[in-house]
């Protein structure tokens, strides 16, 4: 029933039309689009209506006192860093594996991440290996959705709690999950999402920071916010004219599309969580791959990439070689790219081009990391917000049973 693999020249077992998966604009956000267009508000003032009732909006849908719209979830980041006042010496704890823009920021207020691994289940940071890595120099932690799935926020929350430090949430994979009743980006004191490509509320460019902290949010407006809105905390309000140099609004057309993607926010996450299981069906039950779960009372993020483990000693195929496997059957899937394994980053291990402070914390080892950077695949943008993909997630499954069953086969041909 299985066929030739398609690697050995074998039919290919997807043959599945992925420019369906292209995010299409729908109808309202071309409306609005082209309304701003047609009328002329091109510029922020012009528009700030709209961007008012975007940041109301993603607000309470996070349930969040305050929410700022960024230019991209990098600025937000960046934003968030000066936020909380980092000054140089000063010690991020930070996950060994995620996404760069989370950590870079960090170097530009002379401060040090600190990298720390993560747990095997969602890839988060390990609460254990932070509580360790705390010093009398540390600030605050980073923690990084990578997947969609939620670590243990509200323990890292505990753990800022208990020692004053501050936790930044990036968030952008996570929109619309949840860890109990609390939105992922919303358990740490300030939470950054992006708007940009492949992202459930995608928007061209964009990004947005939540937090309840009025000074935290005035002192995020003041880096790159000059005009249109006021600090909470009045002692800001110096910095309303012009902020401090740098400029982070985000573009008025990328306003129009998210404030209409908002509103079907919960439709699109709901999409994707069954097209997440619709995968996990598929991929389930195989004694060499892992797929990763939430907990029962959790709800993972809406992120149109998935993540699974490949234990290669069960069918003698190399991650590589596997891999290599499914593309020929049409699957896309490739490992994890080298640059989220966050401390071999080139940017960072050069950064002393510009830095004069250490860039980098103490070594690992980080064994978690480690195996990912070695066993992880990643399937990335299969996961629709909007249309169903059972025959995607089927096709997929299809694909790995044949690699496997001809796995001996594939072994001797590739080995020769
Ligand atoms: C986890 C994560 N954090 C941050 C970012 C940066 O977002 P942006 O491109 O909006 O700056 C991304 C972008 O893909 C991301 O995946």
């Amino acid at each position: 029933m299985n066929g030739e693999p398609a690697i050995l020249g074998g039919p290919k077992a997807v043959s599945f039309d992925y420019s369906m998966l292209r995010e299409r604009s729908g109808r309202e956000a071309e409306r609005a689009v082209l309304a701003a267009m047609r009328q002329g508000r091109l510029s922020a003032h012009r528009i700030s209506d709209l961007l008012a009732e975007l940041e109301a909006g993603f607000a309470a849908r996070q349930r969040a006192k305050h929410a700022l719209s960024f230019n991209s979830c990098t600025s937000s980041l960046f934003a968030a860093m000066f936020a909380i006042g980092l000054r140089p010496g000063d010690e991020l704890i930070v996950p060994a594996y995620g996404y760069h823009a989370a950590v870079h920021p960090i170097l530009y207020t002379g401060a040090i991440p600190v990298f720390c691994d993560v747990e095997p289940t969602s890839f988060s940071l390990d609460t254990e290996q932070v509580v360790a890595r705390i010093t009398d120099r540390t600030r605050g932690i980073v923690d990084i959705n990578m997947w969609g799935i939620p670590g243990d926020l509200r323990r890292l929350r505990e753990i800022a709690d208990a020692h004053d430090l501050y936790l930044i949430e990036d968030a952008s994979r996570g929109l619309g999950g949840t860890v109990g009743d609390n939105a992922i980006g919303s358990i740490g004191h300030i939470g950054c999402f992006s708007f940009s490509t492949g992202k459930v509320i995608s928007a061209s460019e964009g990004g947005i920071l939540v937090t309840d902290d009025d000074v935290l949010y005035s002192r995020a407006l003041s880096i790159g916010h000059p005009v249109f809105r006021e600090p909470a905390d009045r002692q800001y309000v110096a910095f309303s004219d012009t902020a401090l140099g740098v400029k982070h609004n985000i573009h008025p057309l990328s306003v129009c599309i998210a404030s209409a993607k908002l509103k079907e926010l919960q439709k699109r996450s709901l999409q994707c969580g069954e097209n997440y299981a619709s995968f996990l069906r598929a991929l389930d039950g195989l004694p060499f791959l892992r797929t990763m779960k939430t907990k029962p009372a959790d709800r993972r993020g809406a992120w149109s990439g998935i993540a699974f483990s490949y234990d290669s000693r069960a069918l003698g195929l190399s991650t590589q070689l596997f891999a290599e496997a499914l593309r020929a059957e049409g699957c896309r899937v490739k490992m994890e790219y080298e640059s989220n394994i966050l401390y071999r980053g080139n940017a960072l291990r050069n950064a002393h081009l510009f830095f004069e402070t250490p860039t980098i914390g103490p070594p690992g080892p980080f064994p978690v990391t480690e195996t990912i950077g070695k066993e992880l695949l990643v399937a990335e943008g299969v996961v629709s917000y909007s249309i169903p993909i059972d025959e995607l997630a089927d096709a997929y499954g299809h694909a790995v049973e044949k690699v496997a069953s001809a796995a001996a086969a594939i072994g001797r041909q590739y080995s020769e």
